[in-house]
C-alpha cells in the first residue's frame, strides 16, 4: 500500500494540465486550458482544467475532479493505479506500506493483468534480442522484413520461443497465479497441463493510451496456410478489442499535431509507416473499426485518413469505415493503394518521401471515393444511378452534423448532376426514419413499454377527454421549453454484449417517440409548439423560447410564458423551493420525461378504451350485415387496449415511486 507521504508528495508534484495534456488537447483560455471533453460527444470545447486550483470541469457533462479522479474516470484506473500512474511519470519513489494479507488478496484483477502483461512484454523482448532461438528465428525474420532496430525497439517487438511452456514457468516461478495466465489467455491448459499460447511466433505488444500493455498480437513465422497468421489476446478485464487501437500510444501526439490520423489495417502497416516518417498511424488490428475506437481518435483530431488495399475486401472494409467515421462526425477521406499493396508492403517499396507524397495525392474525398467506385461498376445506367444517389444519401445522413451534411449534399449534386433539394429530401426522409427507429429502441432496452396502437384519426370537438389531457399534453411542452437541449442518457446493449451509453436529447426524444407511435398532441396550443420543435429537431436544431413567448397566436403566447415562468404544473408550494426544486429537476431529468411520455399516452390509451367501449355498444344495438365479425374485432381490440394500459401503468408507477 502506499505511504500517506507518497501520496502527499504525488499530489504536490502531479500538474493537472500536464496529465489532462497527455489525453487531451488543451488550448489556453484566459487563466484556464480548455478543450474537447473526453467524457460526452462534443463538438465545441466545454471542458476546463485549472492549473492553479488543481481541478478539471466539464461545463457540458459535470464531470470534474482532480487530477486522480481524473485517471480514474479516464484510464479505468483505481486509486492505486492512479497514483502510481503519477509516480512514475514525476519520477517520485513510492514508498510501501506493508500490505494486509486481505488487501494483497483484493489487490484487484485489473492490477494484476497490468503487471503480468508487462512481465510478459519484457519477456518476450528479452527473448527476441537475447536468447538464440529469438535472434536467429524472431529478429532475423523482422530484419529481413526490413524492420529497423529503431522501430523494434520502439513498439517493444517479441518472441516467445517455440517451446511448450517456457513463457509459462518463468511467469509462474515469479509468483505470477495461474488463474491470471489463463484470464490474460497468454497460457492455455491441455490435461490438466499449463502451455503457452503464443510458441514460436513474434509478438506486438498492444498498448492503451499511457502505454501501459494490454494484449498481445502473435504472429507466425511461416506461411503455413493451415495455422492461423495471427494469434491476438483473448478479451479480459483490461484488453477490450472493441476500445482498443494499435498504436494510438505513439501515435496521439503526431496525430494532435498534424490533425489528422491515418487508420490501416494491420501491425505491421503502423510500423512500416512509422519507419517511413508517418507517425500520425494506428490500426483497428483485425476488428472492424467501431464506435468507442473512433471517440479515441476524436480526443486528438477530427480527422481520419483510411487507408486500404484496392481488393474488393479492402473497399468494403473502406466504405464500411466510411460510414462508421461520419457517423461519429468526423471527417473522412481515403487513399487506396495499388491492386496488392497494402500500406506496409508499399512503404517497403518506395523511399519515405514518396510514401508521404503518395498518402498526399492520393487522398479522396468519400463522395469522390463512392461516386467514382460505384460510377465504374453502373456506366451511364440510369437506374444502377439512382441506386448511387440512394447509397451516398444514406452515407451522408449518417453525419451527425447538418452544415457538414449541406456541404456535401452541393458536393454530391454537382457531381452526380442532380437537384440539391431532391438529395436533400431524401436525405431527411432517411433521417427522420432513423430517428423514429430509435427513440422505441431506447425505451424498450430498459424493458419500458413501446408503443400505442394508431388512434383513429378522429380529431375535433364533441371527443371525449380532450380538455382533460391538455394537462399531460402541457407536461411535456413544459419539459421540451425548458429542458429540450440537455441531454439524458440510456444504457444499451450493443452487439458484443457491451453496455454503451447513449445521449438524447429531451427535445429529440419526445418528439421521435410521439411521432414514431403517429399520436398527436390536442390541445391546439401545444400542437402548435410540438409541430415547431418537430420540425426544428428534424434538422437537429431547438427553437428558440422566444419564437413561443413572441408568437402570432395569443394562446401559444400565453402558454409558453406560463410555462415557461412555472417551475412546475404539478408542484404546490414551489415559491420558497424554487431554486432548490430546478435543480432536482435538472439533475432527474430521465424519469420525469418518461413520466411525462407514459402519462400522455395512458391518457391516449383511456381514450380509446372509452371509444372502444362506445362503439360495442353501438354496434350491440344494431342488427346489421357482418355485426357480428365486427364486434369480436372490437373486442380483441379492447383486450390489446386493456393489456396496454396495464404496462403503461405499471411503467407510470415505477417512474414514479422509484
Ligand atoms: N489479423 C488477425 N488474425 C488473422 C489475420 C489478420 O488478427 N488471422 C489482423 C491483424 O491485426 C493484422 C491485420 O488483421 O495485423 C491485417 O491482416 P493482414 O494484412 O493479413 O496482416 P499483416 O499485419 O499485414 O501481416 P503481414 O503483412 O505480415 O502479412
Ligand atoms: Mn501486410
Amino acid at each position: 500500500m502506499i505511504s500517506p507521504e507518497t501520496i502527499e508528495k504525488i499530489m504536490d508534484t502531479a500538474r493537472i494540465e500536464e496529465v489532462i495534456g497527455e489525453f487531451v488537447t488543451l488550448k489556453k483560455r484566459g487563466v484556464n486550458l480548455i478543450g474537447l471533453c473526453p467524457f460526452h460527444n462534443e463538438k465545441t470545447p466545454s471542458f476546463s482544467v485549472s492549473a492553479p486550483k488543481g481541478i478539471f470541469k466539464c461545463f457540458g457533462c459535470g464531470k470534474g475532479g482532480n487530477v486522480v479522479n481524473f485517471l480514474m474516470e479516464h484510464e479505468h484506473y483505481t486509486y492505486p493505479e492512479a497514483l502510481r500512474y503519477l509516480a512514475q511519470k514525476y519520477s517520485i519513489e513510492i514508498e510501501e506500506e506493508k500490505p494486509t494479507p486481505e488487501q494483497q488478496k483484493a489487490m484487484d484483477e485489473k492490477e494484476s493483468l497490468f503487471n503480468l502483461s508487462a512481465f510478459a512484454q519484457k519477456y518476450f523482448e528479452q527473448q527476441l534480442h537475447e536468447s538464440e532461438e529469438g535472434k536467429s528465428v524472431g529478429l532475423t525474420y523482422l530484419k529481413e522484413r526490413g524492420f529497423s532496430t529503431g522501430q523494434i525497439k520502439k513498439f517493444g517487438l517479441g518472441y516467445c520461443p517455440g517451446k511448450w511452456d517456457d513463457f509459462t514457468q518463468k511467469a509462474l516461478k515469479q509468483g505470477y497465479k495461474k488463474e491470471y495466465l489463463i484470464k490474460s489467455s497468454l497460457s492455455k491448459t491441455k490435461d490438466h497441463l499449463l502451455y503457452d499460447s503464443f510458441r514460436g511466433r513474434i509478438i506486438f505488444p498492444i498498448h492503451n493510451l499511457s502505454g501501459r500493455v494490454l494484449g498481445f498480437g502473435a504472429r507466425i513465422l511461416t506461411n503455413d496456410k493451415k495455422r492461423p497468421k495471427y494469434i491476438n489476446s483473448a478479451e479480459s478485464e483490461i484488453y477490450h478489442k472493441s476500445k482498443a487501437l494499435y498504436g494510438i500510444y505513439f501515435a496521439k501526439s503526431p496525430m494532435a499535431s498534424a490533425d489528422n490520423c491515418y487508420l490501416v489495417e494491420g501491425y505491421t502497416d503502423v510500423i512500416s509507416l512509422h519507419q517511413a516518417g508517418v507517425e500520425n498511424v494506428v490500426a483497428s488490428s483485425g476488428t472492424a473499426l467501431g464506435p468507442d475506437q473512433i471517440k479515441l481518435i476524436r480526443r486528438y483530431t477530427s480527422n481520419v485518413t483510411l487507408l486500404f488495399d484496392s481488393d474488393p475486401a479492402g473497399i468494403k472494409a473502406a466504405f464500411r469505415g466510411i460510414d462508421m467515421i461520419l457517423e461519429e462526425g468526423l471527417n473522412v477521406r481515403i487513399v487506396l493503394f495499388p491492386e496488392g499493396e497494402d500500406p506496409d508492403s508499399y512503404a517497403r517499396k518506395y523511399r519515405p518521401a514518396e510514401v508521404r507524397e503518395y498518402l498526399d495525392s492520393q487522398a479522396k474525398d468519400f463522395i469522390s471515393f463512392k461516386t467514382g467506385m460505384l460510377a465504374r461498376e453502373s456506366k451511364n445506367d440510369p437506374i444502377k444511378k439512382a441506386g448511387i444517389i440512394k447509397e451516398i444519401a444514406r452515407t451522408i445522413s449518417l453525419m451527425p452534423e447538418p452544415i457538414a451534411r449541406t456541404i456535401y449534399v452541393q458536393k454530391c449534386s454537382e457531381m452526380m448532376k442532380i437537384g440539391e433539394n431532391l438529395l436533400m429530401g431524401e436525405i431527411n426522409k432517411i433521417r427522420r426514419q432513423k430517428r423514429q427507429r430509435k427513440s422505441s429502441q431506447l425505451i424498450q432496452h430498459e424493458k419500458g413499454p413501446v408503443s400505442v396502437p394508431p388512434q383513429d384519426q378522429m380529431h375535433g370537438e364533441g371527443r371525449p377527454g380532450v380538455e382533460e389531457n391538455a394537462s399531460q399534453e402541457k407536461e411535456l411542452i413544459r419539459l421540451m421549453l425548458h429542458y429540450g437541449g440537455h441531454e439524458i442518457v440510456f444504457e444499451v446493449e450493443n452487439e458484443n454484449k457491451h453496455t454503451e451509453k447513449v445521449n438524447i436529447r429531451v427535445a429529440d426524444f419526445i418528439v421521435q417517440d410521439i411521432e414514431s407511435d403517429n399520436l398527436e398532441l390536442e390541445n391546439s396550443q401545444c400542437q402548435k409548439i410540438f409541430r415547431e420543435f418537430s420540425a426544428q429537431v428534424n434538422n437537429d436544431k431547438l427553437p428558440d423560447n422566444k419564437f413561443f413567448t413572441s408568437h402570432e397566436d395569443s394562446g401559444v403566447r400565453k402558454l409558453a410564458v406560463d410555462l415557461l415562468s412555472e417551475p412546475h404544473t404539478l408542484s404546490k408550494n414551489w415559491g420558497h423551493r424554487h431554486k432548490i426544486y430546478i435543480k432536482e429537476e435538472e439533475e432527474d431529468l430521465k424519469p420525469r420525461v418518461l413520466q411525462a411520455i407514459y402519462a400522455f399516452k395512458l391518457k391516449k390509451l383511456e381514450q380509446m378504451i372509452a371509444e372502444n367501449r362506445r362503439e360495442i355498444k353501438e354496434l350491440g344495438d344494431k342488427e346489421e350485415p357482418g355485426a357480428e365479425s365486427r364486434l369480436l374485432e372490437l373486442i380483441a381490440t379492447g383486450r390489446d387496449l386493456l393489456s396496454k394500459r396495464s404496462l403503461f401503468a405499471a411503467a407510470l408507477n415505477r417512474v414514479v415511486t422509484r
